[in-house]
């Protein structure tokens, strides 16, 4: 069970992402990705350059042949969901995820993410949808708590469990949480105890890349983060994503993810974008956090390596 997946962080754990700091992903024992969402609306084609996002192993660079990218859609409707999908299928993927815990309002409050926790029959719709179309074991669900209480999940588990999911991840909070405030270890271990498919742990996941022992996480964690309910493995965000800022090779592979979103963004500006994003998380070290109050006013990708250098 101790299989650690990179968890989906729209902006930041991008294809570019995912392929600069391959080597770090493989040290780290990670086997494998959930992309960040692509949104599946009615009459609405899905656009190559939001496609180009996800690329199956090989074609992602840099990761070892047991990588697994699992693609992830956002929606609430199971038609333009299925396009989506044979849109994955097409390009090599046999696993897709389904996003019902993005708690942002524009989102929910149109019914999709998080949203989906007010209309279980459309939860179970897309389910049924994305079970047939990907077939038994290929789709999974990620999903939180509950929308405003923790115990929602727990009431709609009965529901969940009719689909054979590859996979049942649950970021330990409520939407209303956003991405702060305690995790609910206990209320997580509740639902997996209720769940006939495999469960994946998500948030607040503690990780360094130095700490002893195989598994970063088992010894940094300071409290017991649910493993023996995780009967699929953890996900980790945020934890590894500001761990990166602390390695001695962070400059250097800093350049290889401004080399890559060179060659795919048109202009310094996207890319300066997506390298303050990144570097906003690595602040949580004393060389970045000194560096922030220059690197946040950088107009050029240049001028940004020669303060980050
Ligand atoms: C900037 C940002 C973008 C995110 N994008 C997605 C997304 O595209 N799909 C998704 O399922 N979750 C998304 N999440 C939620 C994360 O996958 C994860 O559930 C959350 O950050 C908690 O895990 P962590 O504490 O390990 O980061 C996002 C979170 C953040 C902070």
């Amino acid at each position: 069970m101790n299989s650690l997946w990179l968890a989906p962080l729209r902006g930041v754990t991008i294809r570019a992402f995912r392929e600069a700091f391959a080597g770090p992903l493989r040290a780290a024992g990670f086997v494998g990705a959930f992309a960040p969402f692509i949104p599946a609306n009615p009459g609405i084609r899905v656009g190559d350059r939001l496609l180009d996002d996800v690329r199956p192993f090989p074609t992602e660079s840099g990761c070892h042949s047991q990588f697994t990218v699992v693609p992830q859609v956002i929606s609430k409707d199971p038609a333009a969901m299925r396009v989506l999908l044979k849109g994955f299928k097409d390009r090599g993927f046999d696993r897709a995820d389904l996003n019902a815990g993005c708690p942002f309002p524009m989102i929910r409050r149109r019914g999709r993410g998080s949203g989906l926790f007010k209309t279980p029959e459309v939860l179970e719709s897309l389910l049924e949808a994305g079970c047939d179309e990907m077939g038994p074991g290929k789709f999974s669900l990620k999903i939180r708590l509950g929308l405003e209480n923790p115990d929602e999940l727990k009431a709609l588990m009965p529901r969940i469990n009719r689909y054979p999911l590859a996979v049942l991840t649950v970021h330990a909070r409520t939407a209303r949480q956003m991405y702060e405030g305690a995790c609910d270890v206990r209320r997580f271990e509740e639902v997996a105890a209720l769940s006939t498919n495999p469960v994946m742990y998500n948030g607040d996941v503690p990780f360094s890349f130095h700490s002893p022992g195989t598994v970063p996480f088992d010894s940094a964690a300071e409290k017991p983060f649910a493993v023996s309910h995780s009967s699929y493995g953890l996900m980790v965000g945020r934890g590894f994503v500001r761990a990166l800022g602390g390695e001695d090779d962070a400059v250097e592979r800093l350049r290889a993810y401004i080399d890559l979103s060179r060659a795919e963004l048109s202009g310094d500006r996207p890319v300066l974008g997506r390298m303050k994003e990144l570097l906003a998380y690595w602040c949580v070290w004393p060389k970045w956090r000194r560096l922030w109050p220059l690197l946040k006013i950088c107009r050029t990708v240049d001028e940004l390596l020669l303060v980050a250098r």
